[in-house]
């Protein structure tokens, strides 16, 4: 492995959620960001590896709070995120939030969506929306990266070349499936085993908090700047995968071939990103920073179907957060992020 000269010290907030964690598993191996800190609330002194054995070797305890680290990586519920993200950035680190806090530009969403006044509208303005693929040019100057959503990251990925090239007319279906680490470490009753095993359903029927977020970055890729947007997100019973099956009429004209080709283009040179032949599945996706994208068009014409998977703690969070750090700091894009998954 090439050694890197320079370092920078990374810290995680707060470790002991599955997004913080699989930070720290994917950052104790990194090149060049350096593991320094580690936080936690309800686990302060505690031995990482005392409460995460599967990261063995990795000496560090859960801190109260950032002292010593450069760039930060926030995994806190949203309203967390929102007071502890301008702290950070007034004290001169990077910041890469996994939470919502920063993704949505209309302050107004905030109110509605998520039900608090949002604080720093300043801030909403200046965060990069961190989905690599098309925000690359941004990222090199970012102080805070607002990572995107698990389901927003696999809808936008699907969608976004159709919308771009004008394929499709602007009225569209996302049909998402996740898994259960989606909802978060914290126990409720429906993640509760007994719950959740043998059982598949629909939630958020009536607007689920990722609607305006990926509405948000779908909009801007439609010329009359209008989108009808359907989302409607289940819950399956495993871990880690989101499966997003996203549907839109072709525009008149548009063939199969011309689709192939604008999501090839797409996706040709992307690292993680990539068009696949056949219908993927979640769990060619466990573990690595992959997203396989689907494109393809019913037998009787007229529709696009495009399926795309990926791991929800991986490409949904974790993976991405430290690809758009690699791109922050001009290192190679993939540095240090697993790119094959785990099987079976
Ligand atoms: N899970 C996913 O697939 C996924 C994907 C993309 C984005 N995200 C986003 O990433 C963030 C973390 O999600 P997660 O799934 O890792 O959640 P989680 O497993 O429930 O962990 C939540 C973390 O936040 C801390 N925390 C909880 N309430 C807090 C509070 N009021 N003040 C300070 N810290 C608090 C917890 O620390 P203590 O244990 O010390 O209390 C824990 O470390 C969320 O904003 C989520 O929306 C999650």
């Amino acid at each position: 492995m090439q050694e890197y000269e320079s370092h920078i010290r990374a810290a995680v907030v707060n470790g002991t959620g599955y997004g913080g964690i699989e930070l720290v598993r994917l950052l104790s191996h990194h090149p060049v960001f350096d593991l320094v800190e580690v936080t936690a609330r309800t686990e302060v002194g505690t031995a990482v590896t005392s409460l995460f054995p599967s990261l063995q070797g990795l000496d560090l305890s859960f801190s109260a709070s950032v002292e010593q680290a450069d760039l930060v990586f926030v995994a806190l519920p949203d309203q967390a995120a929102v007071e502890m993200v301008p702290e950070l950035l007034a004290e001169g680190r990077r910041v890469v939030d996994l939470s919502a806090a920063f993704r949505l530009k209309n302050q107004a969403l905030y109110t509605r969506w998520y039900q608090y006044e949002h604080p720093a509208p300043a801030i909403l303005e200046e965060a990069v929306y961190g989905l690599p693929e098309f925000a690359r040019d941004r990222l090199p100057e970012a102080h805070l990266v607002a990572c995107p959503g698990c389901y927003p990251t696999a809808a936008v990925l699907a969608l976004a070349p159709a919308l771009r090239a004008q394929l499709i007319e602007p009225d569209i279906i996302v049909d998402a499936k996740s898994g259960l680490s989606g909802a978060g470490r914290t126990l409720s009753t429906g993640t509760h085993y007994s719950e959740a095993n043998e059982d598949t359903s629909a939630y958020g029927l009536s607007g689920h908090r990722h609607w305006p977020e990926i509405n948000q970055e779908l909009t801007r890729l439609v010329d009359s700047g209008e989108l009808n947007l359907t989302f409607i997100p289940h819950l399956v019973p495993m871990t880690r995968g989101i499966l997003s099956t996203c549907y839109a009429s072709l525009r008149p004209g548009v063939t199969k071939e011309m689709v192939q080709q604008v999501y090839e283009e797409a996706y040709r040179t992307e690292p993680f990103t990539r068009l696949v032949a056949t219908a993927p599945h979640t769990k060619w996706t466990l573990g690595s920073n992959l997203c396989f994208v689907y494109p393809t068009v019913t037998h009787e014409g007229g529709r696009l179907v495009v399926l795309s998977v990926l791991d929800n703690l991986v490409k949904g969070a974790a993976g991405q957060a430290v690809q758009c750090a690699n791109v922050m700091y001009r290192l190679p894009e993939d540095l240090g992020l697993p790119t094959k998954g785990v099987y079976p």
